[in-house]
């Protein structure tokens, strides 16, 4: 009996509006109980769910946009995220390829096919990802979510997708993106990254630039639309246009970050030669640099706004999670507001306040005093605003 037939490591679960054949994660888990999706032979990770939540809305308010989509889920495994494209907006999807390197992940995903009646409209292939996507075009939105990162298979994403496509990279490759390893990040994205409080929107940063560059190499502008990080991933959502000819959408979008861990001073130099300061302006610190990045707008705001929306009015049929609906919420309200957030814990400690102020009260203050500010769905404990730290605490504490 062939592991795809033995019924008892694999189950039936409902994820959104789909039902899917993955494995059973009782019979894969090591001496003390703990199992990891990359053990069993088909991988899915149930706490992905919002993230395909989100995905879902997001093909619904690209769909909806143009009419039709053309879906390439280019590393399916089970095929959970494209099926659930396509289940939870039919009509508007009219095309669906899973594909997955594993045949028996690509066999899974035939049977999820039809578990849920996608016969018409999906099919399934099994075979390198890359070289699938240097020859097939003509889909409109890809996917890709492999193990770790992206990095490989973009050049090949942003050649497939199609033009005013739309091509959306996961990123699980936390440690490098987050800074904590700074020369594999600037190995695998061409970027110096740091480890800081708001190291989710510098990983997102640095990513966006990396695909910005791809892009432009190809004669290509990759746009952001969306994107988000929460758990252990990066996700964005960007499109691609052709350009012939200019800059590619580069220069006003690249540049750096500049950092002091003593004061938390922090800003934003525009350019590939960059005019870097070199103490910080509370006086003293250490000035550290990460970088190159992309310092432009990380969502397009009727996008953001058309993503919340429409998660909002589907909450009603009850299958998406709340979770999901709070980021983009949080989303929307950070579309415009200044990059690079600060967190009331790094606040509170490094200016030793007497209490770790709420976010939301911070961003209370600030309003009332006149000042833009927002939270961040990067962080529960972070908050944007334009201020200097020690403004934002003369203001919050009354110092
Ligand atoms: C993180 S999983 C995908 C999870 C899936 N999107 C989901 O939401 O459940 C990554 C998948 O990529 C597949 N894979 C790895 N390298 C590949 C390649 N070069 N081409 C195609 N698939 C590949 C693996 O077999 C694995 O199933």
């Amino acid at each position: 009996m062939g592991v795809a037939e033995d019924s008892s490591l694999f189950k039936i679960v409902k994820e959104g509006k789909a039902l899917l054949k993955v494995p059973n994660p009782d019979r894969f888990r090591d001496k003390r109980g703990f199992y990891d999706p990359a053990w069993a032979p088909v991988f899915y990770n149930p706490r992905m769910r919002v993230s395909r939540d989100l995905g879902s809305v997001i093909v619904g308010v690209y769909g909806g946009r143009r009419g039709d989509v053309r879906i390439l889920d280019a590393l399916a495994a089970s095929g959970a995220r494209g099926i659930r494209y396509a289940v939870e907006n039919r009509g508007l999807v009219s095309k669906l390829l899973l594909n997955d390197i594993n045949p028996l992940a690509a066999r899974i995903a035939r049977e999820n096919i039809r578990l849920n009646r996608l016969e018409g409209v999906a099919d399934v292939a099994s075979e390198d990802a890359a070289v699938l996507m240097l020859r097939e075009r003509g889909f409109d939105f890809l996917e890709i979510d492999p193990f770790g990162s992206p990095a490989p298979f973009t050049d090949p994403a942003l050649r497939s997708v199609s033009h005013r496509g739309m091509a959306c990279f996961t990123a699980t490759d936390m440690p490098p993106l987050l800074g904590k390893y700074p020369k594999t990040s600037l190995r695998k994205y061409f970027s110096w990254s740091l480890r800081t409080e708001f190291s989710r929107e510098l990983g997102t940063r640095i990513l966006l630039y990396f695909i910005a560059r791809e892009a432009a190499k190809l004669g290509r502008r990759a746009i952001p639309l969306y994107a988000h990080s929460t758990d252990h991933y990066i996700r964005v959502c960007v499109k691609v246009e052709k350009t012939k000819s200019g800059s590619g959408g580069l220069p006003g979008n690249i540049g750096y970050l500049w950092y002091c861990r003593k004061s938390l001073h922090r800003g934003v130099i525009e350019g590939i030669v960059p005019r870097v300061p070199t103490s910080c302006p509370s006086g003293g610190g250490k000035v550290e640099i990460a970088g190159p990045l992309w310092i432009g707008p990380l969502w397009d705001g009727e996008f953001a706004e058309a993503v919340y929306s429409l998660y909002m009015e589907r909450m009603g049929e009850g299958y998406l999670s709340r979770k999901g609906l709070k980021i983009a919420e949080l989303i929307k309200g950070e579309v415009n507001a200044p990059p690079f957030f600060y967190t009331t814990e790094a606040l509170a400690s490094r200016y030793s306040l007497r209490s770790e102020p709420s976010p939301h009260a911070v961003v209370e203050s600030l309003s009332e005093a006149g000042v833009k500010a927002s939270l961040t769905h990067f962080d529960p404990k972070g908050f944007r605003t334009n201020l200097p730290p020690e403004e934002i605490i003369r203001l919050i504490d009354g110092g």
